[in-house]
């Protein structure tokens, strides 16, 4: 980063002042590993993927477990492929993510924070249960997530992997973190601001995200890419850009979580950075670089001005996940016994439909089936023997995590309603 490179094992007394407890008051908490008993389970106590912890009065989400499933196995790949791991918990609720880190990933160090101070015997009853504060695996600190970043930062301590577990669309942290993170090194982010997403708030997510989003029928899609395109514009500012490995979007919440590479120097090349249009009118999309600016309109109203266009931006435009990366992810899955075991809604399923979103070929968006029937005034056909007639054209099409209902494709709407007119013909002949 700016300083330095080298991996920096800061001294716990150089950061002292960030402790809310002294050295051996977290020594004392540290030595006694609670056993729980049934009724404290109730209490508050939980297991994820076999780790015990208790989440006390702090905020936490069940549902959020796949977001943890995903950001411990980036971590663990990060340590195989580097041998090292340094991670910032900036908000780190009752501590659950800094424990998986340390426990699954085998994390070297993890600084979990959150500004709640209230929360500090949980997480530390937490993190005492992988290794004592001795063994200075772990610190806990309760300051602003900026502070703590910035005062890492100006120490000249950077991290392999930051995660800023945030809520509603607090773009805020944005900067401390990239700041903070060493090159190469993988910064974990949320937002959870479904309105801004949904084109509700224009006005809050240009300030947010430097995005103007408009309502779109494929909005969760265009939340992942305003959070990676506030990244990429503050990653660009600070003279760095970012790669995307993953991103995920859930449904409770919602939650948008995006796992991005931080990369030397700027790109100049605007290629995944522009603006998205969607047409009311046909239900075509369309994505339109910088240079368009003033002549942007849909085909099926041209030459004149297409009022029935909406467009959103700048926002990503480009990738949302590298397939290879996820690949590892699902091997390492597989290999830790992940795979197999959780039903319907699987990790593996999930993994597996990210990578089918992968492909090149696949433009933002998707077709949702129910917009493309009623604009058809047909039934949709099944989704897979659409997907597969669409194959047979020539076009990309994939599955969506994202909306079941759907298929993302550079198949156009316009064309999309020709295949499903045929397969019906075809059906009831
Ligand atoms: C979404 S929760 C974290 C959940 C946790 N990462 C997990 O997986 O269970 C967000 C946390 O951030 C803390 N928080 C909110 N604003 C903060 C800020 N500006 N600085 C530090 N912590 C903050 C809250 O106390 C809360 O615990
Ligand atoms: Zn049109």
């Amino acid at each position: 980063m700016l300083f330095t490179l080298t991996c920096v094992c800061q001294p716990l007394s150089s950061l002292c002042s960030y402790f809310p407890y002294n050295s051996s008051s977290i020594k004392s908490v540290g030595s006694k590993v609670p056993s729980f008993t049934p009724e404290a389970r109730e209490s508050g106590y939980h297991i994820e993927r076999g780790l015990e912890f208790s989440t006390g009065d702090a905020f936490f989400r069940q549902e959020s477990a796949t977001g943890r499933d995903l950001g411990v196995l980036a971590a663990s790949l990060h340590k195989r492929d580097t041998g090292r791991l340094r991670i910032l918990d900036a908000l780190c609720g009752c501590g659950i993510r800094s424990l998986r880190y340390l426990a699954e990933a085998g994390a070297d160090f993890v600084a979990a924070n959150d500004g709640n101070e209230e929360y500090g015997s949980t997480i530390v009853e937490n993190l005492s249960r992988v290794s004592g504060v001795e063994d200075g695996r772990w610190v806990v600190t309760h300051l602003e997530a900026n502070r703590v970043m910035m005062d890492y930062y100006l120490q000249k301590s950077f991290f392999d992997f930051i995660d800023v577990d945030s809520f509603g669309s607090d773009s805020s942290f944005l900067r401390s973190a990239i700041c903070t993170l060493k090159l190469g090194g993988l910064l974990y982010v949320t937002s959870t601001d479904g309105f801004s997403s949904g084109g509700h708030r224009p006005h809050h997510s240009l300030a947010a995200y430097g995005a103007y989003v408009r309502p779109m029928p494929y909005s969760n899609e265009v939340g992942l890419r305003m959070l990676i395109g506030g990244v990429a514009r503050e990653a660009a500012l600070l003279g760095y850009h970012i790669t995307p490995l993953f991103s995920y979007y859930a449904f409770h919440g919602p939650v948008f979580r995006v796992l991005l590479r931080l990369n030397r120097g700027k790109i100049h090349d605007s290629r995944h950075y522009g603006y998205i249009g969607y047409c009311h009118q046909c239900g075509n999309s369309h994505e339109f670089s910088w240079d368009q600016l003033g002549q942007i309109s849909c085909s099926c109203s041209t030459p004149k001005v297409s009022n029935s266009l909406v467009v959103s931006g700048p926002l990503w435009t480009g990738p949302l996940h590298d397939g290879a990366y996820l690949m590892d992810m699902l091997n390492l899955a597989k290999q830790w016994g992940w795979i197999g075991c959780d039903g319907k809604d699987s990790l593996e399923k999930l993994i597996k439909v990210m990578v089918d979103e992968s492909d090149p070929k696949l433009p933002f968006g998707y077709i949702k089936l129910d917009e493309m029937a009623s604009r058809a005034k047909i039934n949709s056909p099944p989704l897979k023997t659409l997907m597969s007639a669409m194959h047979q054209k020539g076009y990309a099409a994939s599955r969506s995590h994202i909306e079941t209902n759907a298929i993302k494709t550079n198949c156009p709407m316009t064309e999309c309603i020709k295949i499903a007119k045929e397969l019906l013909k075809v059906s009831v002949a």
